[in-house]
């Protein structure tokens, strides 16, 4: 993705430089540019676009410069689609080129209009939304998807995600999330791709590939927005919008690289995040926005900001008033602002009071312009308003079964004693629970254009798969001390073989301003466990939830305990294919479960330290009143069979830089039935100049077996998978021993040593 210019491309078309000059001279009588043809993707790049880009711009009034960095949201009520009166007239007058919320084709076709039928220049607006899991069909949150360790599951869903929101009038997603977190106290690791910073970027590679698909210039492709920059997961104490305060060296090895693979992957955009980072806000970090995300990760699109952070600038206290937190941002790096209206009140002035130039406000509009030329809007500001389109693919059958795929893949088996799952679809089942017959909180926070009422419950999934009996009783409410449903649970669990308890969180618990202190089950939800255990009839507990919990009790009581997450649109029928074992369930914790908040933040890539855990021992690095050991370790999850692992062997015991080396280990079928285990290397580096992980991932591989089946799984190791950031703060390897650790979960594994020469 390099916007320079080139040559040789000038001489692949000269029909496109035909297009080009008539291009620049139809801007420059600032009329509706509609050619028929013209290349959006492939030859000739974006030379092209630079000249089309400037000529445009060399019409611009400053005001018209200072409206395409301006981005407004539009509203949403009961009745539909709204816009604030005086926004109609700033697209009008060229003060607003972007918009945010707005979908649907009807609504978006109606607001282009304006822009380029009304607007003096006619550029075209662009659309963005926070397409995070799913526009209409909506699929597992972020956090559910990583927990498949599907990379292709995951791009299609995004893929997905961006064809329905592309049908439905947008341009623009503010996705992926890729904030790592150790944190399950903040709410927002439900977006995200859990504490993993290997696992992590390939989640983003994914999701960007999945969102822009074959190129920007596709109808069904939406610019991806990587956020939020930076470190904005690691917020004191899990409290959202807090500070952060870390070294350089964890904030460069374990945060800033996911960002930097979407960006690699061809994000076209990048939204800053509302923390402080080092005492200096992200948003008005010159150090975060131009020398690491320009100048060493190289990313050349357009940088927007979260919501109004250009005004909070002013509460952080690094700017007297918001005129001055609009220079301070632009001058960091900031191109867009979203909602805040800073630049579109102050930044005039600033310019006329030279504290920023116009060449600084011309590098950003040049940028958003860019985009969207790229997307094609200049071409066809309406490409993406065709309303057959749109009523033929949201929530198709097709998007549907993905979706059900995915949620299927997204659960965690973390429990289950005496083999109770799968069930007899012939069972008499007691469903239980707050979110047994629940829709509105199965599609999560964040859930775009979904609607609950498309959601399949629990319920209704296992009526539909069941051969047997369903009783249903509520037994509590998600929140609250009412207990007075107890005695009608416990009368259903008592006349049912088995009973399903589906309890957990509210989905405004996770997300946005949703950190919690506590991290157990609210309300009376783990007394009915309890309770319900208490009848002696097997428990099988359905947690659906947007964070790692803190439930050692409810997981002793249970019998079985699945791990559901928010699945979306489909979770009713996902959960009943795997609670009757239609699914063998495969998915992998992405994040560290924990006994007890106390034991957060709490990650399994820790440090060995000078004095590690000793049982016996009290003074080594221990607690008085619990073990170091999490609930559930990173990466682990259960199956319906059983899976064995060799120890591991390597194709060579030393290797030098240059050597690739192979680490094998053969995983067996010992059970039935057929089953996908998600294999898992991690490497320990044993002595360095600074201090390394007890165990670092690098690589994992789905296997699918047949009972008894058993199958040679490899790894390529190089050397640069050994890379971090040494003492010197360079980034390499170091010569010498490691432990490679082949397993199901960052707690299992045997190892075997190797070692780098120099
Ligand atoms: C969130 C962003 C989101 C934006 C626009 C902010 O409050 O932090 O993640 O993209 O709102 O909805």
């Amino acid at each position: 993705m390099h916007w320079s210019f080139n040559p040789t491309h000038w001489s692949i078309s000269t029909r496109s430089l035909q297009v080009v000059a008539a291009l620049g001279l139809v801007a420059t009588l600032g009329l509706l540019i509609t050619p028929k043809t013209f290349p959006l993707e492939g030859t000739p790049p974006f030379d092209a676009a630079e000249r089309f880009v400037d000529s445009l711009m060399a019409q611009m009034t400053v005001e018209e410069k200072i409206g395409q960095m301006t981005l407004f949201t539009t509203d949403w009520e009961a009745t539909g689609p709204t816009i604030r009166a005086g926004y109609r007239e700033d697209i009008r007058q060229g003060r607003c080129g972007a918009l945010f919320n707005s979908h649907t084709v009807a609504f978006t076709r109606e607001l282009q209009r304006i822009a380029v039928e009304e607007s003096r220049l006619k550029i075209p607006l662009l659309f963005g939304y926070d397409v995070i899991h799913g526009y209409k069909t909506i699929f597992p949150i972020p956090l559910a998807e990583a927990a498949s360790w599907d990379l292709e599951a995951i791009e299609r869903s995004a893929r997905i995600a961006a064809t329905e929101a592309a049908a439905a009038g947008l341009h623009w997603t503010f996705a992926p999330m890729v904030d790592i977190s150790r944190d399950p106290r903040w709410g927002r690791v439900m977006e995200g791709a859990g504490e993993d910073t290997w696992w992590g970027s390939r989640v983003a590679e994914a999701r960007v590939r999945g969102f822009q698909g074959n190129g920007l210039g596709q109808t069904d492709a939406v610019a991806a927005c990587v956020k939020h920059y930076a470190a904005y997961g690691a917020p004191i104490a899990g409290r959202e919008y807090g500070t952060v305060d870390m070294s350089e060296r964890s904030f460069r090895e374990y945060y800033l690289p996911p960002y930097a693979a979407a960006i690699r992957a061809g994000a076209a955009t990048v939204m800053t995040s509302f923390n402080d980072y080092d005492g200096v806000p992200a948003t008005g970090s010159h150090y975060l926005l131009t020398n690491v995300l320009r100048q060493e990760i190289g990313f050349s699109g357009f940088v927007v900001t979260d919501y109004t952070a250009i005004n909070e600038l002013v509460a952080h206290g690094v700017a007297q008033n918001e005129q001055e937190a609009g220079e301070l941002a632009l001058q960091a790096g900031v191109d867009m602002d979203m909602q805040g209206a800073v630049f579109q009140r102050f930044l005039k002035n600033s310019m006329e009071a030279g504290k920023v130039s116009l060449a600084q406000i011309d590098t950003a509009v040049r940028r958003i312009l860019l985009l969207k030329y790229r997307l094609g809007l200049f071409e066809n500001p309406y490409k993406y308003c065709h309303p057959e389109r749109e009523k033929q693919l949201l929530l198709c059958a097709e998007h549907r079964a993905a979706a059900r795929d995915m949620a299927r893949k997204s659960i965690v088996l973390l429990k289950n004693e005496k083999k109770v799952l799968p069930l007899s679809r012939k069972a008499r089942i007691a469903l239980i629970g707050p979110l047994a017959d629940n829709k509105s909180e199965l599609i999560g926070s964040w859930s775009a254009a979904g609607n609950s009422n498309d959601c399949v419950s629990l319920l209704e999934g296992l009526r539909a798969a069941s051969q047997g009996v369903v009783i249903h009783a509520r037994g509590c409410a998600l929140e609250g001390d009412d207990r007075r449903d107890f005695a009608q649970a416990v009368a259903a669990a008592k006349k049912a073989d088995v009973v399903v308890v589906a309890v957990g969180e509210a989905a405004y618990m996770s997300g946005e301003a949703a950190s919690r202190t506590e991290l157990s089950l609210p309300g009376v939800q783990e007394a009915l466990v309890e309770t319900l255990a208490a009848t002696g009839k097997p428990v099988v507990v359905v947690l659906m939830n947007g964070r790692p919990l803190a439930i050692p009790k409810v997981v002793e009581r249970a019998t079985a305990v699945v791990e559901a997450w928010w699945l979306g649109t489909e979770a009713g029928h996902a959960l009943a294919d795997v609670l009757f074992g239609e699914y063998n369930p495969s998915g992998k914790l992405p994040m560290t479960f924990p006994r007890s908040v106390g034991q957060v933040p709490i990650f399994y890539n820790e440090k060995n330290t000078g004095r590690p855990y000793d049982a016996n021992s009290k003074w080594t690095s221990k607690y008085l009143d619990s073990p170091n050991s999490p609930l559930f370790p990173f990466g682990f999850g259960l199956s319906y069979t059983t899976f064995e692992y060799s120890a591991p062997t390597v194709s060579r015991r030393t290797f030098r830089p240059s050597d690739t080396l192979l680490v094998s280990v053969r995983v067996r079928n010992t059970g039935s039935p057929a089953g996908t285990e998600v294999v898992q290397l991690y490497l320990r580096d044993l002595v360095g100049s600074v201090t390394r992980p007890v165990r670092e991932l690098k690589g994992i591989q789905r296997v699918h077996l047949q009972p008894g089946e058993s199958r040679a799984v490899t790894f390529a190791l190089t050397e640069a998978d050994l890379r971090f950031y040494r003492r010197d703060m360079t980034f390499g390897s170091e010569p010498g021993e490691f432990d490679l650790f082949v397993g199901s979960s960052s707690a299992h594994g045997q190892s075997v040593r190797v070692e780098l020469l120099p």
